[in-house]
């Protein structure tokens, strides 16, 4: 039997219901932050198991499955639900297999949301083949509700600045589209049939959201993205049709420790840049040309840019835009001569 009433746990919502019908009931217009959610994929339940190559004795009972026929005006209907609740500049990740890739590209592109980013989501235990190519992967489609501001918090993970041993920039690395993260192998233990992994949702809600931001899943099968929600101090409301699987986690959901997860977070090194922003003034102009020359007798453009980064407390898109302009390289440049006279 359908609960139309939420259970409270922690601040959070959930709704035993269709979320459909529960966001028309519950949810108002333009009142969610973000929404993480993974649709069911419209292929056989019955088969899950083996795509998930899980033995089925330790799989929840009851997942609800939509379908083929029916994917697309499914995907229509509640991703227009979607884009009613969510604020303006609010967002969406919808976790997809390749089968209704189409009809979820589709839904999203006929509610007006803006795709931001197609992420690929590379896991570890594809479902083995051998006559074509394992399929180890997933589309993670990243879009936005227009009008209103985006929050994406850049330096959230690793700060702009910050390399890893080889000289790259991690921040760069985090934030390519191509994610590289693997299942929980959880042998022995009870989950849906196919959890997200904690590392992927706690990217995508660290990325675009804040503390007490509102997140909402649409189908929370194992409570998953609730719970890493909650343990990162967000507030959630969420759906589950299933009646078997929404009893076996509201237990589980009550021994969340709200916030538990943000003191485990690796603190990014941010470096602020005193001036950043600031306009540059003649006097500033003239002292880091003639800074940027003596530096240059001995070092590498590159280095010597780091250094001025430093020194002036000022981004390296700034620096070289200025340097750029008075064409530092040319020893003939009238400007830089009046310089090194005054020198
Ligand atoms: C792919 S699973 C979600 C897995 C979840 N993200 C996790 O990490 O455990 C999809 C879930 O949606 C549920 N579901 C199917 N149709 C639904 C509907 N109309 N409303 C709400 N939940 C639904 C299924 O029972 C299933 O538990």
């Amino acid at each position: 039997m359908i609960t139309p009433s939420p259970v409270e746990i922690h601040g959070g919502r959930f709704y035993n219901e269709d979320c459909i019908q529960g966001a028309k009931r519950h949810l108002p217009d333009s009142s969610v932050d973000l929404i993480v959610t993974d649709p069911p994929y419209g292929i056989n339940g019955d088969l899950l198991h083996k795509h998930y190559n899980r033995k089925e004795g330790f799989v929840v009972d009851g997942y609800v499955e939509v379908p083929a026929a029916e994917y697309s005006a499914f995907s229509h209907r509640w991703i227009e639900q979607a884009a009613r609740v969510l604020r303006p500049g609010g967002q969406i990740y919808v976790v997809s297999g390749y089968t209704h890739l189409l009809a979820i590209l589709e839904a999203l592109r006929d509610a007006g949301l803006e795709e931001i980013n197609h992420i690929i989501w590379k896991y570890n235990f594809g479902v083995f083949t051998r006559t074509k190519y394992v399929s180890s992967h997933y589309h993670i489609l990243y879009c936005a509700k227009p009008g209103g501001k985006r929050t994406f918090n850049t330096e959230s993970r690793f700060g702009l600045r910050e390399k890893d041993s080889q000289g790259q920039s991690l921040n760069y690395e985090d934030r390519e589209d191509v994610w590289m993260i693997n299942r929980e192998y959880k042998p022995g233990q009870v989950k849906n049939k196919n959890e997200l992994p904690m590392a992927l949702l706690t990217k995508m809600i660290q990325y675009s959201s804040g503390e007490a931001d509102l997140v909402a899943d649409f189908f929370l099968g194992g409570f998953s993205t609730a719970r890493v929600a909650l343990e990162l101090n967000r507030r959630i409301v969420g759906f589950e049709i299933s009646r078997g699987i929404f009893k076996a986690r509201i237990p589980e959901m009550r021994k969340v420790v709200p916030g538990r997860l943000l003191s485990d977070l690796r603190v990014p090194r941010i470096d602020t840049l005193d001036h950043q922003g600031r306009k540059w003034t003649e006097a500033e102009t003239d002292s880091l040309l003639r800074r940027y020359y003596d530096l240059r007798k001995k070092r590498t453009k590159k280095a010597t840019v780091e250094v001025l980064i430093r020194e002036f407390g000022r981004g390296r898109f700034s620096i070289e835009k200025v340097l750029s302009r008075q064409k530092p390289e040319h020893q003939d440049e009238p400007r830089l001569a009046a310089l090194t006279d005054f020198n």
